[in-house]
């Protein structure tokens, strides 16, 4: 069984672990920039915990608080002009997959001045320590070496990806996700389950990737019930989800994702989609495709995926998601027509275990929002 795996983040899940742990941050430096959005890590406590174990500490921090959905290269290099003219040693991403990726740029960018028009073609082998607190549960960035941004210049958002972008540490302490709406827990787990499934159908899948992948499936599948319902979403439902995006991340850190979130991107580019709805928009249709696929070949992923989800086909799936996410957004050809091309380029698109052709995706994005 050839296999290999690589993710040096240190993972830390329970209540209170930052303060019980505050002791693992005094060798990252004298200095923290706390990255977050505007007013998140304000409101559900997150901010309010790194500060208390950084004083604790003896250390002193300074609060980049402007972080938007989808985080532009603008935001990165102004969080990056934050560290260096506060001088500080490390950086500490509070918030969704937003706040911890810009705090990887502004890691990464502090120490490797480049121009912006050369940032995704630039290669980075060193960034400031970083430390990322993940307040919802989907992006696993916590444990990627990944950070996405907006790339206005090929509108579309494009992935940074390098070893030194994997988290020092990761704090995992469910009770900052207890007062997301249900449709951000929705969306965030449904991108979870789209990592974890994209990893499963990966050219670069392997037994430890897959072993992570369909726990982190099975444990979502467990929560769909919780989440279609109007009952308050507890404590018990916001851990599993959290260790599912987690696991799931840990998926992605050495698969990456492919189909789903190349196609998903133009969705959240082009009409400011929530990117796990633009993602969950087009997923089921993507899995009959790849049933379709697998009838002519070897491969038989789609049956282990199911069995993890505990349904016995495609089209039970797409009920679920469709009860899910309600109302689906629709589109015009020509919007369908500019998606397909821009994904059939994504880098990532050829690292799914088919290939798809853009008259393929221009069908899954028909049959899905058409
Ligand atoms: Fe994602």
């Amino acid at each position: 069984m050839d296999s290999s795996y690589f993710m040096p983040t240190r993972v830390i899940i329970g209540d209170d672990c930052i303060f019980s742990n505050r002791a693992l941050l005094k060798d990252l430096g004298e200095k923290a920039l706390i990255v977050s959005g505007k007013s998140s890590a304000k409101a559900n406590g997150s901010l309010a915990d790194m500060a208390r174990a950084l004083e604790a500490n003896g250390q002193s921090s300074f609060l980049y608080d402007s972080v938007m959905s989808n985080p532009t290269v603008d935001c990165i290099y102004e969080a990056a002009e934050a560290v260096k003219r506060e001088g500080c040693d490390f950086v500490v991403g509070l918030g969704g997959g937003s706040p911890l990726d810009a705090a990887k740029g502004a890691a990464v960018l502090a120490l490797n001045p480049v121009e912006k028009s050369g940032l995704f073609s630039a290669a980075f082998t060193r960034a400031l320590p970083i430390v990322a607190v993940p307040t919802t549960a989907g992006t696993g960035s916590e444990v990627t070496p990944t950070a996405v941004l907006t790339n206005h210049a090929a509108k579309t958002k494009t992935s940074l990806k390098f070893p030194a972008l994997f988290p020092r540490f990761a704090f995992l302490d469910a009770k900052y996700t207890l007062g997301l709406s249900r449709a951000t827990t929705i969306n965030t787990a449904v991108d979870a389950l789209t990592h974890a499934v994209e990893g499963m159908l990966s050219r670069t899948a392997g037994a430890l990737t897959d072993t992570l992948a369909k726990e982190s499936v099975a444990v979502v599948a467990g929560c769909f019930g919780a989440l279609s319902g109007d009952r308050e979403l507890d404590m018990g439902i916001r851990q599993k989800l959290l260790y599912a995006a987690m696991l799931a991340g840990m998926v992605i850190a050495n698969t990456g994702t492919n189909v789903v979130h190349s196609m998903g991107y133009s969705l959240t580019y082009h009409r400011n989609i929530d990117h796990g709805r633009a993602n969950g928009l087009i997923f089921a249709e993507f899995l009959r495709a790849i049933e379709q696929k697998e009838k002519n070949s070897d491969s038989k992923r789609i049956p282990v995926i199911l069995s993890c989800l505990k349904v016995r086909s495609p089209d039970e799936f797409a009920g679920i998601l469709d009860g899910l996410f309600g109302k689906k957004e629709t589109f015009t050809a020509a919007e369908l027509e500019q998606y397909a091309e821009q994904a059939s380029k994504a880098r990532s698109i050829a690292n799914g275990i088919f290939r798809f052709e853009k008259a393929e995706l221009l069908d899954i994005f028909k049959k899905s929002i058409g």
